[in-house]
């Protein structure tokens, strides 16, 4: 088999792929512990001050074509994304913070690399928010914007968007949520269709969370929707209509960094190998806001559906019942100030293997949870506005790489696999540039 450059079966045209041109926005509602490091990060990578670890979009190569090939370019330099000096900041929250107190606040980033952006930060002051205590009960923000209905709400939210396009003079906008978790939601008949949920917004129904607002004013404003917690935001068949209908991307659920991150790396491992799990326990310490706003039962029951996931999709008991049924799976999250951004998680991991013998895995793992989450977030950012100009719209499946949960079609398994999930991704990079699919058979190589 030859390779022909530019070409795929599926009849990918790179040419019809819009360019990045001028400047891309990228909204956050939330300018907390995430977002600020992520901004502060960035400028501070623009300044060649430091270095964008664990950002795919700036130090990942991808392989194209065969291996004899010898042909790996960087990501940014094989895709059209936009570059990091093209990237204007804007941010809503019911906190009035600059971006530089936040910063502090949040205590994520020391004051050395605080200190040379200081003025580039403080400029950053967050928009008034659409915020309701009842959904978050552990903050109170007086930067919140009033209306009558929350349709009212989330039409100020638009003009928000249009307002930050004009003043910037950007090309384009994406929106990253990096709010808090809010109180868990069941999808209900408010969610089923876009005219359900629009009434539903008229008449303050309970069940239209700000997040959902948020969401449903960038996808009417055209502005691709990536979700960071785990709230549904979303994640309901009436945004996924809507984002289908107005030819927007979204994704979501909840970045993927710390303990579930390990999940994902460890299990597929174990499942590869065929050894049996009879339990996983997971707890952590945290002190940011976050945990803070987490050590609510009702926001905690968001995450925690959010974190038990996982396991299940990865190591199908349904096929492996000597393997997989009935494992224990608890997660715990406790708030403990002295911690702030430093997470200490713990995971004590029960398996066994041949004949049944018992073994276990310990993980200790001392994250910073700000740090492992602000490069996700320039990733979505980036990689969704290049899927809005390659004609991509509605669940991007493939950015699920950053997600604890991720979204798929009605009736699907997500899948949480973090090496499927990469190559899910990589392989549609290759397939909207008109490369050929990687299937690593590799037989090609061994037949004379
Ligand atoms: N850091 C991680 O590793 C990680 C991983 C997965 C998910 N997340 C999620 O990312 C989000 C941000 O985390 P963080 O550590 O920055 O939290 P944070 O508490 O420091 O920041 C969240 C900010 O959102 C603001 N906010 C709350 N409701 C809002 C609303 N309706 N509109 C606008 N702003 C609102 C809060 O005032 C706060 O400033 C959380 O939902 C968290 O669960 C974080």
């Amino acid at each position: 088999m030859t390779h022909v450059q530019g070409k795929s079966s599926a009849g990918a045209r790179p040419s019809s792929i819009k360019p990045a041109t001028g400047k891309l926005g990228i909204l956050t509602p939330g300018l907390g512990a995430v977002a600020t490091t992520f901004i502060a990060g960035v400028e501070s990578v623009r300044r060649n001050q430091s270095q964008p670890i664990g950002s795919l979009t700036q130090m990942a190569t991808i392989r194209l074509g065969k291996r004899t090939e010898n042909r790996s370019p960087l990501i940014k330099d094989f895709v059209p994304l936009a570059g990091l000096n093209d990237l204007v900041f804007g941010a809503w929250d019911p906190i009035p913070d600059d971006a530089l107190t936040a910063a502090k606040k949040a205590g994520v980033l020391e004051e050395r690399d605080l200190q040379p952006i200081a003025k580039f930060l403080g400029d950053i002051k967050p928009m008034p928010a659409v915020f309701d205590n009842r959904y978050v009960t552990r903050l109170h923000g007086e930067n919140v914007k009033k209306g009558k209905t929350k349709r009212d709400l989330a039409e100020q939210l638009r003009q928000d968007i249009r307002d930050f396009k004009k003043k910037n003079s950007l090309d384009r906008v994406v929106a990253v949520w990096c709010a808090s978790t809010e109180t868990f939601i069941k999808p209900g008949p408010q969610h089923a269709t876009v005219e359900q949920f629009e009434k539903a917004m008229e008449r303050n129904d309970d069940a239209i969370a700000p997040s959902m607002l948020y969401a449903w004013a960038c996808i009417m404003e055209g502005v691709p929707y990536c979700n960071g917690a785990p709230n549904l935001a979303v994640d309901t068949a009436a945004l996924q209509q809507l984002a289908n209908d107005r030819g927007v991307p979204i994704s979501g659920k909840d970045f993927k960094t710390g303990q579930t991150w390990m999940k994902t790396v460890i299990a597929p491992g174990l499942k590869a190998r065929m050894l049996g799990l009879a339990g996983w326990y997971s707890t952590n310490i945290l002190g940011n806001r976050d945990g803070e706003v987490l050590d609510d039962p009702a926001s905690f029951k968001t995450k925690e559906e959010s974190k038990l996931s996982v396991l299940h999709t990865i190591l199908q008991p349904e096929a492996y019942p000597q393997l997989y049924k009935d494992f224990s799976h608890v997660v715990r999250i406790n708030y403990y100030p002295p911690r702030g951004d430093n997470k200490e998680g713990w995971d004590n991991i029960d398996i066994f293997g041949w004949m049944g013998y018992p073994m276990q895995i310990k993980v200790n793992f001392l994250c910073r949870d700000s740090i492992l989450a602000a490069p996700i977030v320039l990733d979505l950012a980036l990689f969704s506005d290049f899927a809005h100009r390659a004609g991509m719209k509605g669940i991007q499946e493939w950015l699920s790489f950053y997600y604890k949960s991720p979204m798929a079609a009605a009736g699907l398994q997500p899948e949480h696999d973090l090496f499927i999930q990469q190559t899910k991704l990589k392989n549609t990079l290759r397939h909207l540039m008109g490369e050929e699919q990687i299937t690593h058979l590799g037989l090609e190589y061994y037949q004379s």
